[in-house]
């Protein structure tokens, strides 16, 4: 679901022949698992491009023996309500540089010059955490062990309930990593389970339980209607086929079997 290093690839070398290369990459660890970072960190160093990853849904993850969010120049985390660990709000930048640490603070903190009074000579935001939300957000970071194990525990059984019906997929590790179990998704081949995705949703909905469509592509977003796109289908695809299921960590394992049953005589109506 994440970046295509080959399309990458193809960008890059047509940019370059037109001197239009981009200042900047962000990849998207996706739903928690990380991106091919094997192929496109080389790729992005060929071309001197900096790497920042969101690794926002990433938290907990890793790559092959990595943590997610330590590849490239800089990632940012969310501590975000529905993000595997909350702070209620906020997130963090991690990098390994001191100098991109020490300027992102400066921003952080409305730019404030060492002047006994506000002086600014450049544009800052108040960025900052609140130290209350910080002690939540340590004591969660705490249980993240705890918390992934459970979640993945929770996509096992959804895996072994559903994936061996024909045509469906539960998803998992990619091969370079460890996913963090942050949601679990599924997707449905369009061929043998038409509308398979909202159908499923609209009857767990009837019974009170929340799933939701996989992320919207951004080429389909309206705002994003006049911008730039590389396209080869893959993201269409998954949106059309995929959905979310109920992952949080409260669920008991008779939660998610009762979910199970219910996708599960959904398609056989
Ligand atoms: C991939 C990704 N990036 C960025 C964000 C935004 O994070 P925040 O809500 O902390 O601004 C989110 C979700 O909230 C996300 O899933």
């Amino acid at each position: 679901m994440n970046l295509d290093p080959v399309v990458l690839e193809s960008l890059f070398e047509r940019r370059a022949a037109l001197n239009t290369l981009p200042s900047a990459v962000i990849t998207v660890d996706v739903f928690g698992r990380t991106c091919d970072y094997d192929r496109i960190l080389p790729l992005c160093e060929r071309f001197d491009i900096p790497v920042i990853s969101d690794s926002a849904e990433a938290l907990g993850a890793l790559h092959g023996s990595a943590p997610a969010g330590s590849t490239g120049a800089c990632a940012v985390f969310s501590f975000n309500g529905n993000k595997i660990i909350t702070s209620s709000g906020g997130g963090a930048i991690v990098t390994d540089d001191a100098d991109l640490a020490n300027k992102t603070r400066f921003w952080a903190t409305q730019s404030r010059e060492p002047f006994p009074w506000y002086e600014h000579e450049e544009i800052g935001y108040n960025y900052r955490m609140s130290n209350i939300l910080a002690s939540i957000g340590r004591a969660q970071l705490a249980r993240l062990p705890e918390i992934v194990e459970r979640r993945r525990a929770i996509r096992d059984i959804y895996h072994s309930e559903l994936s061996g019906t024909d045509g469906v997929q539960v998803m998992g590790d990619p091969a370079w990593g460890r996913w963090n179990g942050w949601l679990t998704t599924v997707r449905f081949d369009r061929d043998r389970w038409p509308g398979a995705p909202v159908r499923v949703r609209e009857r767990l909905e009837s019974h009170n339980i929340e799933a939701r469509p996989i992320w919207k592509p951004m080429h389909k977003q309206p705002v994003f209607s006049r911008a730039l796109s590389e396209l080869t289908g893959a993201a269409d695809a998954i949106f059309a086929e995929g959905l979310c299921l109920p992952s949080g960590t409260g669920m008991s394992d008779s939660d998610v079997n009762r979910v199970s049953t219910l996708i599960k005589s959904q398609l056989k109506r």
